[in-house]
């Protein structure tokens, strides 16, 4: 989605806004543009297009004598067409003031109209517009609390004022927008990722507050009262991953780094759970036990959800349900006293989440988090928060992401389980062996790869079917292989097939049964469904968790044996296959696996 980087001060402006722009690219875009003042003269140019930014930032000078005051902008389209006019950035009628925005003015509609009968002249059909032209409309140096009163929706925002040189000025509600202090430089993003390339000084801009920025401090308008830096990052995030240029890399390296991130992440996990001094057992000792949890998030994190349900219903006992974030907060849900509230994000930023999140906040109720990115909005307003420390993800598809959701999900389950120490050290014993199982999964991927060629690449369409723990695997398989080769694919669980998806079976449509192991309590049921779709002549491919005599008389065209785990633990193993066939089935479909069209990474509008 739409991503900022601004600064002012020295530095090489056309590589300052190359490398911003480009590690702001994994959140997808259409359109990208800029404006810089300098001698108090602006320029400013935008491209319309994907993989547009090295021409728009080869018009910049490499490098000036004198500071510069920058914006910049990658839009991903929500309100009018993709074209530039509709690019940011955008201006006033005298051009005056140029201003780029990420988030949704919901109330643009009402503000353009009252502009336009005042005077106002718009060029293009996007929400933004009405920005620079309230800002020409008010005095914002001595009034800027009026900007908050006009504006209702999500914004971030930072602008240049031809009449006030020298400055850039920032102000923000619900969407991020962070600044960070380089020697001589202040840099303002709207994503940490991309701060963390030039600086590691970085303070937070708070919601309804007007900021006006010089070449070395921040000042609160309309007092100007200077502010002091706050904070440092760790090196959570890495420059090298950020910063590379090669295609097509970062959702397969994201794969192959999970039996690193499963590996690095279970002793940090055990201490949480088991020391009675870690964070985790303070704050519980703070919180009654719950009786009742509600998840919430979207897209592959909702996957994750599902699983950690089982989990927590099955081992902890805890009633528990799962939410689409964006429909549970317009639901009037009702919270229970003893509630407590999971947002399940890797970005820590969709907008959705984050509203239920405000939602259940209101209700005085533990909130927990479980995000990739420190100090995201999800991470900075959870009661505790779970990091799942894979590094940064920049791949478009979550991939290592879910693995350590559901990883977090399972132990967590375990930490609440009151007694079953028996099972427990079974469980635990099995989670050690899951980085080798999963080393296992990542060298079969000639056969994986050769899968691909067999069932998919002529096919148009594709059915993913499981059971139980990975009935949430089957729709993450069936998610992967759209957003990844836009293969239509439908995910549901196997016993549901006969209920609408049988219809769609013929001899070329493949369908993927995700087995599982033959202790898990639906082996035998999911078999039977298997029968079903053989009898329609379905192309099967199935998916089991160990080798065993009945793996010949499965009703099957081909069969992928994974490692064998515990039942549990199956949809990790599994999911890392299906990620893989949808990678290939992808690149072998020429597609762009790590932008795909449309998509974008981290979705903070709603
Ligand atoms: C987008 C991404 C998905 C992700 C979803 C939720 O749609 O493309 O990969 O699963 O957002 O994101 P979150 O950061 O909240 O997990």
């Amino acid at each position: 989605m739409c991503g900022i980087l601004a600064y002012t001060g020295k530095g090489n402006i056309r590589n300052i806004v190359k490398k911003g722009l480009k590690s702001l690219e994994y959140r997808g875009y259409d359109a990208c543009g800029y404006a810089f003042a300098y001698d108090n003269n602006i320029s400013i140019k935008k491209e319309v297009g994907k993989n547009k930014i090295e021409s728009l930032t080869d018009s910049l000078p490499e490098y000036v004598e004198k500071n510069v005051y920058l914006l910049s902008h990658t839009r991903w389209a929500t309100h009018g067409d993709n074209t530039e006019k509709n690019a940011h950035p955008h201006y006033d009628c005298k051009k005056n003031i140029f201003l780029v925005h990420n988030g949704i003015i919901e109330n643009y509609n009402e503000i353009k109209n009252d502009l336009l009968a005042s005077g106002h002249k718009f060029i293009g059909s996007t929400d933004t517009e009405a920005i620079p032209h309230i800002l020409e409309s008010i005095d914002y140096i001595s009034t800027p609390e009026k900007i908050f009163e006009i504006l209702q929706g999500s914004f971030a925002c930072v602008f240049l004022d031809k009449k006030q040189p020298f400055k850039l000025f920032i102000f923000r509600r619900k969407s991020p927008l962070i600044v960070g202090k380089d020697k001589n430089t202040l840099f303002i993003s709207s994503d940490m990722q991309t701060l963390s390339l030039f600086c590691n000084k970085f303070i937070e801009i708070k919601e309804n507050i007007f900021y006006q920025l010089d070449t070395k401090n921040i000042y609160i308008l309309p007092e100007n009262k200077k502010i002091i830096y706050s904070f440092t990052i760790s090196s959570f995030f890495n420059k090298k991953e950020i910063e590379s240029e090669k295609e097509n890399i970062f959702m397969k390296n994201e794969i192959w780094q999970q039996p690193e991130t499963i590996k690095k992440n279970i002793p940090i996990l055990q201490s949480l759970i088991n020391e009675p001094a870690s964070k985790l057992n303070k704050f519980i000792k703070k919180c009654k036990f719950p009786e009742r949890i509600i998840i919430a998030g979207c897209g592959t994190s909702w996957h994750a959800g599902l699983i950690g349900k089982i989990y927590l219903e099955r081992f902890s006992k805890i009633i528990t349900q799962v939410e689409y974030a964006s429909e549970f907060r317009y639901n009037n849900p009702v919270f229970n006293k003893n509630t407590w509230f999971f947002a399940l994000s890797q970005s820590g930023e969709t907008a959705d989440t984050i509203g239920a999140m405000e939602l259940a906040k209101l209700f005085n109720i533990p909130i927990i988090g479980i995000v990739n990115n420190p100090l995201s909005t999800i991470d900075k307003n959870s009661d505790f928060s779970f990091h799942l420390n894979v590094g940064t993800e920049i791949g478009v598809a979550a991939t290592k992401s879910f693995t350590m959701q559901i990883l977090i999900l399972f132990m967590l389950s375990l930490f609440f389980a009151k007694d079953k120490k028996e099972e427990k050290k079974k469980f635990i014993s099995a989670i050690y062996e899951l980085p080798e199982k999963i080393k296992e999964v990542l060298n079969k991927e000639d056969e994986l790869k050769q899968i691909v060629e067999e069932y998919f690449l002529s096919s148009s369409n594709a059915i993913f079917l499981g059971r139980g723990y990975n009935y949430p695997t089957a729709l993450e398989g069936a998610l992967k292989m759209k957003e990844i080769s836009y293969i239509h694919a439908e995910g549901s669980s196997a016993a549901e097939m006969k209920h609408g998806p049988l219809a769609l079976v013929d001899k070329n449509l493949p369908v993927v049964f995700i087995v599982g192991n033959k202790n898990d309590i639906t082996y035998e049921k999911i078999i039977s469904n298997m029968h079903e779709v053989k009898s329609r002549n379905g192309k099967i491919l199935s998916i089991v968790n160990q080798r065993e005599k009945k793996i010949d008389s499965l009703p099957s065209d081909k069969v992928l044996i994974l490692p064998e785990t515990i039942p549990e633990l199956t949809p990790i193993i599994n999911v890392v296959a299906l990620q893989i066939i949808s990678f290939y089935a992808g690149i072998l479909k020429g597609c762009d696996v790590d932008k795909p069209r449309n998509l974008a990474k981290s979705v903070t509008v709603e």
